[in-house]
């Protein structure tokens, strides 16, 4: 699908709506203010569709009411609008998320850990697990480092911080492991040759975090761990964060979502929904070509672009987006 409509029509907002609609929250903002119309106290996305076995979904997602955020699949509420990522699978590329591979390594480590809870939904919490237990860690070392409490009392958050470290090390080298020959593949169709991904971690062992505890006290932070590690994103010998032109680095963006898509759709054995925003700019026609040809051969795909001529190939159906509406065209 196509949405094609001139600045600030809208276009964006409509795929915004999508991802809200379908995963319970924007790719863009966690203000729900943001996501309501000017002048409006709530809002409403309602989205009708069909399951991979053909059975029918409709989500309704409400904003700004009362008791916040609410969301029904065929008419029964969920607990929270976050659960909705259970039900449906949306992948989204937006401009902001070149940072994945232009941004610091924390943006690299959340992309991480937020692809490896959909690739394997058992190990979804680790990452939320392992954070928190760190915090734990370092609120102890500061306490002890005031003297309120005693070097005892850290003992079980350097257990907790070992051994969620290390089962998070490992989820994150089985994802990157399974991401790195799909993205590989995808990357050199579109002309990035020899892309590959790096993650090398030490786990964090109680005897690593013991040798450092002078440090970690004086500091009052655990100064080792999957908190503090980086994925390499590389074509050829050359890190594409700090090598790569601008458009090298959008077809490794491009190329890890459609990997992470194909794995998603094998694993779960229904394609997500993919949603590319102003995906086309930048790109030259060939790799456009590449990756129209590419997303027409697997489920749903809405792009949006200012001209239509953008897309190289005839899209199933195209969308003309105005302030205020959106026409099929
Ligand atoms: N909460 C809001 N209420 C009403 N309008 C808003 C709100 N937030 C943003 N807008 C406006 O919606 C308009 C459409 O924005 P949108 O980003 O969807 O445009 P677009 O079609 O993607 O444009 P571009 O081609 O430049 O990316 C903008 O003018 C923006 O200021
Ligand atoms: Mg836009």
């Amino acid at each position: 699908m196509l949405a094609v409509g001139p600045n600030g029509a809208g276009k964006t907002n409509l795929l915004e709506s999508l991802h809200l609609g379908t995963q319970g929250f924007s790719p863009r903002t966690r203000s729900d203010a943001q996501l309501i119309r000017f002048g409006e106290r709530a809002s409403r996305v309602a989205v009708r569709g069909r399951r991979a076995g053909g059975a029918p979904i409709e989500i309704e997602l409400v904003l700004g009411a009362a008791d916040g955020r609410r969301a029904r699949v065929n008419g029964a509420p969920l607990r929270a609008a976050e659960q909705l990522r259970a039900e449906v699978a949306t992948l989204v590329f937006t401009p902001d998320r070149l940072a994945v591979v232009k941004g610091g390594p924390a943006v690299r480590r959340s992309y991480l850990d937020r692809a490896l809870a959909r690739l394997y939904p058992a190990r979804a919490g680790l990452s939320t697990s392992y954070a928190a237990a760190v915090g734990q860690r370092n609120a102890a070392l500061r306490r002890v480092a005031l003297g309120f409490s005693t070097r005892d009392a850290l003992e079980p958050w350097t257990e907790s911080v070992a051994g969620l470290g290390a089962e998070l090390v490992a989820a994150r080298t089985d994802a990157v492991a399974l991401l790195t020959p799909v993205f590989a593949e995808r990357a050199r169709e579109l002309g990035l040759p020899d892309a590959a991904l790096a993650y090398a971690a030490e786990p964090p062992t109680v005897g690593s975090l013991s040798t450092r505890l002078e440090r970690d006290l004086e500091r009052g932070t655990t100064g080792a761990g999957p908190h503090l590690d980086d994925v390499g994103i590389a074509s050829g010998t050359r890190e594409l964060r700090t090598y790569g032109s601008q458009g090298e680095q959008r077809l490794a963006v491009l190329s890890l979502l459609l990997a992470e898509a194909e794995l998603i759709a094998e694993r779960t054995g229904a394609p997500p929904l993919l949603l590319l925003d102003d995906v086309l700019s930048e790109l030259d026609p060939q790799r456009r070509r590449v990756l129209a040809e590419r997303v027409a051969s697997r489920g749903q795909t809405l792009v949006t672009s200012t001209t239509a001529a953008a897309l190289p190939t005839q899209p199933d159906q195209l969308l003309e987006v105005v302030p205020g509406e959106v026409r099929v065209a």
